[in-house]
């Protein structure tokens, strides 16, 4: 009775990073128990986290690395990874919420978050792309958009071509506000993804500066049509993700991102923290600071230890 935070395996998103290739189950060194996943092995995944509750997926496309240029064309390709994977699992009869992530540092040579202008990211021309990869994303069934790039007014882009080419009904999650952090190692390789040069301190946030910056980053937004918006890494910004919750009247999201996962899942395989109690009591800080959706690489196991 007096409990006041409970998860369910449906508060989960399950991130999936898709490469080429088929029956692939290729290990991420950094990240123990998540693997790249070709389509054929994404769709059972897929059906595997159905099965045990979960509501959303979010795909991350992992691009081979002749397929990469200087604008992440591959991106635009409907034949891409990610795109196979809506299809396929659409076909499969999946019915849990599809997400996908939007951005370009997955699909660019060098490894930005978009096309460079002056070795910086061209913020507008990466809009205008995000709209377009957008579009394609919802065509090939996704329910749910998600852009990753901190790109100033990546929503009114997005939301704009959205509504503009019949989808409206295409919900958008926006990362709006992510810290430019060391707690993304991990993913870079998962998603062999690392910028080639510099960092992306240009567009990500500063974590020294004021949280109000976090509150006008996911106002924009909100007034720019985010449906939910997204607190990026968790456990060292729950201060955030709370002051965000309270500032805001769509709900927010939060992502355990690669190198918190990497911390437990080590510390854990070493026998120095109890691996399962550490992780739900991260989740349920998260619960407890307002979160209402967790992009965790823990969610089929969090699903199975909460049942
Ligand atoms: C791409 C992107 C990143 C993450 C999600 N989308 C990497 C980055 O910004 O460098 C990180 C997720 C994680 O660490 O789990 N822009």
């Amino acid at each position: 009775m007096l409990t006041a935070t409970r998860l369910a395996p449906s508060d989960f998103i399950a991130p999936l990073f898709i490469r080429s290739g088929k029956n692939i189950r290729k290990p991420i060194t950094s990240m123990p128990g998540v693997f790249q996943l070709s389509t054929d092995t994404a769709i059972e995944e897929l059906k595997r986290l159905e099965s045990l509750g979960i509501a959303a997926y979010i795909l991350f496309g992992v691009t081979d690395a002749a397929k990469k240029d200087a604008t992440g064309s591959y991106a635009h390709d409907e034949d891409n990874e990610v795109c196979r994977t809506l299809r396929a699992a659409r076909d499969a009869g999946v019915t849990m919420l599809a997400i996908t992530d939007l951005c370009y540092c997955e699909y660019t040579s060098h490894g930005h978050c978009g096309p460079l202008k002056n070795n910086t990211v061209d913020n507008d021309i990466t809009v205008e792309q995000l709209a377009r990869q957008a579009v394609l994303h919802a065509n090939c069934g996704a329910d749910m958009v998600a852009p990753s790039g901190m790109m100033d007014n990546m929503i009114a882009g997005i939301r704009d071509a959205l509504d503009k080419n019949g989808k409206p009904d295409t919900a958008i999650m926006s990362y709006a506000v992510k810290y430019a952090s060391s707690f993304y190692g991990p993913f870079r390789e998962a998603a062999e993804s690392p910028p080639q040069f510099g960092d992306r301190k240009t567009y990500q946030m500063d974590f020294r500066a004021s949280p109000k910056e976090a509150i006008k980053e996911a106002t924009i937004d909100v007034e720019q049509g985010a449906d939910i918006v997204m607190v990026k890494p968790g456990t060292a910004y729950l201060d955030i993700l709370q002051s965000v919750t309270n500032a805001i009247n769509v709900p927010t999201a939060v992502y355990h991102v690669s190198g918190e996962y990497a911390m437990i899942k080590a510390a854990g395989i070493n026998g120095w923290i109890d691996e399962k109690a550490v992780a739900l009591e991260t989740m349920h800080a998260f619960k407890r600071a307002g979160a209402s959706a967790i992009l965790t690489y823990y969610a089929a196991e969090l699903a199975q230890w909460i049942k």
